[in-house]
């Protein structure tokens, strides 16, 4: 992807055009400059979102599924999903009131006639299925597993909305700490009899304008371009000897299954 940012405004928001590099694509993402606003870390667009979203577009077939995903921010992962791939279904959620109406005009800028998206509330904590319209094949989700106080209630979600055998999520994470990731997939995932494998790291490309998709055989696919590296709102990576990771991507799904 490719990306174009306008200069922030003066109530600090700015838009965010992504065209994916066969230039058929445009998303165009409204956003908060700052990190947390109105209480919320909702309202920018983490880089964990475009790296999650460039995944989909390279190594997912979403053809006529049910998509579902979890705290869309502001919506970047979900809004590319939904553009690069034939799906049937898509609802994007969120627990914030106020994320969710930014959500809402993202959607309808992008999506200015389709019926096949929609954004619902869901707040982890509360128990919402009924809301979600089609029970989901997959879930996506970006940038979610960063406070152990939400750790029970979002992995209840995933529980309650991966009752297939078929379905499964995939969760893109940058590593803000290392101990916190682990206990959300050692001990959370598996309270709930979930089970997870790490399908992915995503590295700094060595040129430092891209990234490195790794995945779980070894092989690598670069993606070289300044989108995943340059204006986030803030910038976690993990310097590992001579690489530098910025996120992993973890697919999830019953216990039976992995
Ligand atoms: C760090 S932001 C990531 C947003 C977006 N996925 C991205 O990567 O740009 C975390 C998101 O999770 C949502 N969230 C946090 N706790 C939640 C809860 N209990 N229920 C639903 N959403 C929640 C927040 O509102 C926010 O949009």
């Amino acid at each position: 992807m490719v990306d174009f940012s306008s200069s922030p405004s003066i109530d600090e928001i700015s838009h965010r055009c992504f065209i994916d590099v066969e230039l058929k694509d445009v998303i165009v993402i409204r956003k908060k400059d700052a990190i947390v606003t109105n209480g919320t870390t909702g309202l920018t667009c983490w880089r964990a979102s475009a790296i999650l979203a460039e995944y989909i577009r390279l190594f997912c077939d979403f053809t006529d599924k049910n998509l579902l995903e979890l705290g869309s921010g502001c919506g970047l992962s979900g809004i590319a999903a939904t553009k690069y791939h034939n799906l049937q279904s898509s609802c994007l959620t969120d627990g914030n009131d106020y994320v969710l109406d930014q959500l809402k005009e993202n959607v309808d800028i992008n999506f200015p006639q389709e019926n096949y998206i929609s954004v619902r509330k869901l707040d982890w904590n509360i128990n919402y299925k009924n809301q979600i319209p089609i029970l989901p094949d997959i879930i996506i989700g970006a940038d979610l597993i960063y406070d152990v106080e939400v750790f029970t209630g979002l992995c209840q979600t995933l529980k309650n909305f991966l009752e297939t055998p078929n379905s499964y999520a995939i969760l893109a994470q940058n590593i803000r700490n290392r101990d916190t990731l682990d206990s959300f997939l050692n001990k959370e995932l598996t309270k709930q009899g979930l089970k997870y494998k790490r399908i992915a790291r995503v590295l700094l490309h060595k040129s430092g304008h891209g990234i490195c998709f790794e995945k779980e055989n070894g092989n690598t696919v670069d993606c070289l371009n300044e989108v995943f590296c340059s204006n986030y709102s803030f910038d976690y990576k993990s310097k590992i000897g001579n690489e530098v990771l910025l996120a992993e991507i973890f697919e999830i799904r019953m216990n039976i299954n992995i």
